[in-house]
């Protein structure tokens, strides 16, 4: 399955895959970007500050007199890194080398990136809960880093909104079509970095050299989190109501790093840096980089300062699933976001010649319209030159689970509509669809080629725009989310948790064409994938954060996955279309759908501070160099090295048929009393075939509030285990009388990543 370029199904695939922009690349021999780390114990009092000894550093170095310091660095960085970013040329660069101070260098690459209804699927409401108990999120400033924003979307009116706080150090930056009036105090600041993209392709032509949003992926993601409320929102006259974000109180900053003409890390890294100092709460990153060691990936690196200033970070796990192991962002220090569905449907009705009517999945975005045409049989529709011959009549499609390129052969035949009989599991992503098209499952798709094949005279109407709620179980994990476990630190079970990430209805830039559709445009759009899913969390971070302004990043990410739900709304297991709609595994949703009203009141936490990570750092047999690059400090104490993190979720490694694992594992974790101060906990496993828990002690009593109990968790497995098997259960801390339960999700596997 590889759509060409102009596909309906990559088309819609943009909104999964996000931005498919050239990656930067470079010749071997000429100057590259490099993101350059430096030990600032090194720097001479003599210098006024970081910035101009990393101008002295780089004039040392520079071995062409045309060339300044200064048209060689492109970042200093102070906050996200401790370094710069500088174009150099590879003798440059092993000059650098020697200098005083010098620790590292890393390549600039580029990043993957990857209503609304959603709000009220997550159960917020006006009356109880999260809301009101947040003020909406009204104390909080989300800072996105993504493509820009559309300042005059709806979303981002200020209207009620107090003053911008004393403490804000962002900026509303001037550019092309986008000038300091531009921000207001919803959207509090705008800025944005090309730089390091600039340094790689020294003649490009940015053609919207500001903050403005040409694409649409930031003025989606930024309303999702933190949009106002429209009222009338719609896409093409589907999902009509009225759209808002999860935190619509909350304050905006976008950090725009990603450009048509191509996306560069050390600008990533630039916007992340300047949000640290500007004084945000919440981070959204709905971009990852891919295959990378924690020590070298951007996110993971720039991340850890902000955690250590107590900024909560939610990123997206990726649009690679359902192959195992293929998710990025797995740091320990994030919250990793997977997709998921919601109780929505899109539906077109059939009926036949005959009186029969059905109902199949239909998402067509034209014109209302009801047609009765000529149906005719073409089995797999990719013969354009047949279906050439067919217009004005209706084609009934079956595919041997193969739709986009038969998507793409209706769509440039012209005929007047389709049936596509299929059982993709994962329809929600093919169904935009620019000419109407109903898709149907084999079962009715019997009853209509029965009808097709056996009629002298078959005719069928097709009737579109019908949105419908609560008919089907809900939610599913998205077959296209990226599955752990993470590659970059196995021993942490990752995703984190699953939010709404499929068909989403935000705010877009009226003047962007939505893909499907070329040049027609509409103030909302609907796109699927993690992108969309990660500002969900963001938003509902937002709203803790205001409840809890004292809350340590991991407290909040523990309230939201321990509080999250498995169990979908037909009582049955959260279903995973990526396999065949089985039970989702940890792998696939970590600890399960967030339920923002109950992460409120988790009753206990899971908390971790940096020292916890550097011991896993340690044990990961980082060198104190590569732990460097992350904390920032001089020195990382290792005498504590533990994998064991103190995570709300388990995972234990099996083998298949070597003894290179034991058959026993323990985790032993530490829970704080948020609740009641005098509480007692018991706790309960699901069962795990193969494996026996254990848990000492199984009673927690608890006689304060913010005391801290501790307890380990045995898990006994076989000598070996069958290969590529994934068993996971459930751990729940139970309180007296259910006030609490705290669920943790529990693995055993032998899918071994390296
Ligand atoms: C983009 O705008 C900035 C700030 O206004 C300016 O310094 C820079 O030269 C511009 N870059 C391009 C490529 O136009
Ligand atoms: C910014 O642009 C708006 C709309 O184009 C305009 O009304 C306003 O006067 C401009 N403000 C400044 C400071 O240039
Ligand atoms: C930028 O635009 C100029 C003038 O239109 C053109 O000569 C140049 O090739 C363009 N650069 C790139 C990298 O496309
Ligand atoms: C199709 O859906 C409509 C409501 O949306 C319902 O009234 C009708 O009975 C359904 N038809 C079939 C054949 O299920
Ligand atoms: C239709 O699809 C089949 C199977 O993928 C392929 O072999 C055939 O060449 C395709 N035909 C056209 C006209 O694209
Ligand atoms: C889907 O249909 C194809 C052919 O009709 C069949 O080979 C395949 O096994 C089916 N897949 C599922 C998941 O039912
Ligand atoms: C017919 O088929 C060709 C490709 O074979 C395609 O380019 C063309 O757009 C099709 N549609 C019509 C309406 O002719
Ligand atoms: C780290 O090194 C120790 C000692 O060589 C080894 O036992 C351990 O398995 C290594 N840990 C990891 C995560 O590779
Ligand atoms: C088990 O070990 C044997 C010999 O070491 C190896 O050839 C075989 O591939 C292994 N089996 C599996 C399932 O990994």
């Amino acid at each position: 399955m590889a759509p060409t370029k102009s596909t309906p199904v990559n088309v819609m695939m943009l909104g999964l895959l996000t931005l498919l922009l050239p990656p930067l690349s470079s010749t071997l021999g000429q100057s590259d970007n490099y993101i350059i780390h430096m030990d600032p114990t090194f720097m001479p009092k003599a210098y006024a500050n970081t910035h101009a000894w990393h101008l002295a550093t780089l004039s040392s170095i520079l071995q062409s007199p045309t060339h300044t310091p200064e048209s060689k660095l492109i970042y200093t960085y102070t906050d996200a890194i401790q370094g710069f970013a500088a174009n150099l040329s590879p003798d440059e660069l092993m000059a650098l080398e020697a200098a005083p101070g010098f620790t590292s260098h890393m390549q600039d690459r580029s990043a993957t990136i990857d209503t609304t209804y959603s709000p009220r699927f997550l159960g917020l409401n006006p009356y109880l809960g999260a809301w009101p108990a947040s003020g909406y999120g009204k104390d909080v400033i989300i800072g996105m880093v993504d493509t820009g924003i559309w300042p005059e979307s709806r979303s981002f009116r200020d209207d009620g909104f107090t003053d911008v706080p004393s403490t804000w150090r962002g900026k509303c930056e001037a550019g092309t079509q986008f000038n300091s009036s531009m921000c207001n105090k919803k959207l509090i600041g705008a800025r944005f970095f090309n730089k390091g993209l600039i340094a790689m392709i020294p003649h490009a032509n940015i053609t919207m050299n500001s903050t403005r949003d040409i694409f649409g992926h930031g003025t989606h993601t930024s309303s999702t989190a933190a949009g106002r409320p429209v009222e009338g929102a719609s896409f093409f006259g589907y999902a009509q109501g009225t759209a808002v974000g999860v935190a619509p109180m909350a304050r905006v900053a976008m950090y725009k790093v990603f450009w048509d003409e191509g996306r560069a890390m050390s600008d990533v890294i630039a916007a992340i840096d300047q949000a640290i100092k500007d004084g945000v709460h919440v981070l959204s990153l709905s971009f990852g980089f891919d295959d990378v060691q924690l020590y070298e990936d951007p996110i993971a690196i720039a991340t850890f300062s902000a955690i250590k200033k107590g900024i909560f970070v939610s990123t997206s796990a990726g649009n690679e699933g359902p192959r195992h192991g293929s998710l990025h962002n797995g740091i320990p220090w994030v919250i990793t976001v997977a997709a998921g569905d919601m109780d929505r449907d899109f539906r077109g009705s059939i009926t036949l010649g005959d009186g029969h009517s059905l109902n199949g999945t239909a998402l067509f975005v034209g014109d209302s319209i009801s047609i009765e045409d000529p149906i005719i049989f073409m089995g797999f529709c990719n013969d354009t030159s047949k279906l050439n011959k067919t217009r004005q009549i209706l084609v009934l499609c079956e595919d041997e689970q193969i739709l986009d390129y038969q998507l793409q052969s209706v769509r440039d035949s012209g005929v007047a509509g389709a049936i596509f009989i299929t059982n993709v599991s994962s329809l929600d992503i093919f169904i935009p669809t620019p000419f109407p098209a109903v898709f149907v499952n084999h079962k009715d798709g019997e009853t209509i080629k029965d009808y097709v094949m056996t009629s002298s005279d078959p005719k069928a109407r097709l009737q579109f725009h019908q949105t419908v709620y609560k008919n089907r179980p809900a939610p599913r994990v998205a077959s296209f989310t990226s599955r752990g476990p993470s590659s970059s630190c196995p021993a942490v079970l990752k995703p984190d948790i699953v939010a709404p990430g499929m068909l989403v209805l935000a705010a877009w830039p009226p003047n962007v064409g939505i893909d499907l559709l070329g040049s027609q445009t509409s103030a909302f759009n609907m796109i699927s994938g993690t992108s969309m899913a990660c500002p969900h969390i963001t938003g509902v971070a937002a709203l803790l954060r205001d409840i809890y302004p004292n809350w340590s990043p991991a407290a909040i990410r523990s309230a939201i996955m321990t509080t999250s739900y498995s169990i979908d709304s037909t009582n049955a297991p959260i279903k995973d279309t990526g396999f065949n709609d089985e039970p989702a595994s940890p792998l696939a949703m970590g600890a399960g759908h967030v339920d923002p009203n109950k992460a409120m009141d988790p009753g206990l936490v899971y908390d971790a501070t940096s020292q916890d990570y550097v011991n896993l750092m340690c044990a990961l047999n980082f060198t104190e160099h590569q732990i460097k690059i992350i904390t920032k400090s001089s020195s990382n104490d290792c005498s504590r090295a533990s994998l064991d993190l103190n995570y709300p979720a388990f995972i234990a490694f099996y083998s298949v048929n070597t003894s290179s694992y034991p058959p026993i594992q323990e985790f032993r974790r530490t829970v704080t009393n948020v609740g009641d101060s005098t509480s007692s906990y018991k706790a309960e496993v699901t069962p795990m075939e193969g494996f026996d828990v254990t848990v000492v002690p199984d009673k927690l009593t608890f006689r304060e509030k913010f005391e801290k109990l501790s307890f380990k968790l045995s898990i006994r497995g076989p000598k070996q285990m069958k290969k590529n098997k994934v068993i996971f259960g459930y751990l729940k801390w139970v309180e007296t009388e259910m006030k609490h339960i705290v669920t943790s999700p529990i693995v055993a596997t032998n899918i071994i990543m390296d």
